[in-house]
């Protein structure tokens, strides 16, 4: 029985360390650095590998998402039986909870605005408004999405939020399910989405629910790139009907070279930083999780397959 780990050589590095110290009788083998029978693979750690990869193992019980999403994975090619674990990391929350009020701010203090008068040698004028003039919806109210309201509730936004099932948060409007998304949407003027990518929510940044928005509302994408539909972003961007885009994550990436996405001018684009996974932090969490899952203890972060996510 062991442990494989697939990725980026470095973190390999830090968690066969940590998993040495932490769960020492359980091999820890990194993939393309030790040798490794397919057949004792147990448990799997990767950001993302091809089915034809994971194929290869057939008695493997658990998949680990190095990252907090899985969509990277080929969940839908496992075997029923394979738990499926995502990364619930403190690096990764406090870093998409920076990202969001970076974000924020810079759309309600009109930032690609004066960006874009800068470059182009002008001196404009444009008034400001205060948070509490700007509401800041919330797609997805998970461990992102709680964490960035958070970070945004001192600096004063009007704050409301929408999730699959009920939540009550102090001092957020919370909307929820497919019934609850219109009243969402016409509540507030910058939206942040932090949703897994599923089924349900693939195209979920399109022209509807653009048109559902308040006119010249901003729209921030920190989930996956497949929760928007490109063509609908650059329609309601050069229509006024959207003031602006900060997106961090796009369907491809890296985004190609002379993608319109580039060069537009209320666009902000971040390659996929948001937020990191954390080499020694989410060690110990895998760590964590591996000493629960061999004690028979609930593992922390277990995506319910059912549902994607
Ligand atoms: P999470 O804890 O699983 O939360 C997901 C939230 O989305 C929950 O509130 C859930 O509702 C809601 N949701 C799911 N399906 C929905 C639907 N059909 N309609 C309405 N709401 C729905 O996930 P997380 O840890 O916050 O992460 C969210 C996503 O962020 C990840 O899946 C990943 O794609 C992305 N991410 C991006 C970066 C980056 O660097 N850009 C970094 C990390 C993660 P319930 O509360 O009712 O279940
Ligand atoms: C990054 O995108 C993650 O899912 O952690």
């Amino acid at each position: 029985m062991i442990m494989l780990y697939h990725g980026l050589e470095e973190r390999g590095r830090v968690w066969a360390q940590i998993m040495a110290e932490r769960v020492p009788h359980l091999p820890f083998r990194r993939w393309g650095h030790d040798a490794v029978d397919p057949a004792e693979v147990r448990f799997l750690a990767a950001w993302n590998a091809p089915a034809d990869f994971v194929a290869q193992f057939p008695n493997l019980e658990v998949l680990f998402s190095v990252g907090a999403g899985i969509d990277q994975l080929p969940i839908a090619d496992l075997p029923p039986q394979v738990r499926v674990v995502r990364m619930v990391e403190q690096g990764i929350i406090t870093g998409m909870a920076e990202y969001v009020a970076m974000a924020c701010l810079a759309m309600h203090r009109d930032l690609p605005f004066f960006i874009n008068e800068q470059r182009a040698g002008r001196w404009t004028y444009r008034h400001t408004r205060l948070a509490a003039e700007t509401r800041v919806g919330i797609m997805g109210l998970g461990e992102l999405g709680k964490a960035a309201i958070e970070m945004l509730r001192p600096l004063g936004f009007t704050l409301s939020g929408w999730s699959r099932s009920a939540h009550e948060i102090p001092g957020v409007a919370c909307h929820a399910g497919a019934e609850g998304l219109e009243a969402f949407l016409a509540g507030a003027n910058t939206f942040v989405c932090l949703l897994p990518l599923t089924q349900e929510t693939r195209g979920i940044l399109c022209r509807e629910t653009f048109g559902k928005m308040p006119r010249g509302s901003a729209v921030i994408n920190a989930g996956r790139g497949g929760h928007l539909v490109a063509d609908d972003l650059i329609a309601a961007l050069d229509s006024g009907r959207l003031r602006a885009a900060m997106l961090d994550v796009t369907d491809p990436e890296p985004l190609p070279a002379g993608h319109p996405f580039y060069s537009h001018p209320a666009i902000f684009l971040t390659p996929h930083v948001a937020a990191e996974t954390r080499h020694a932090t989410a060690g110990e969490v895998l760590a964590d999780n591996v000493i629960r899952l061999l004690e028979g203890a609930p593992l922390v972060g277990e995506v319910d397959r059912t549902r994607g996510y």
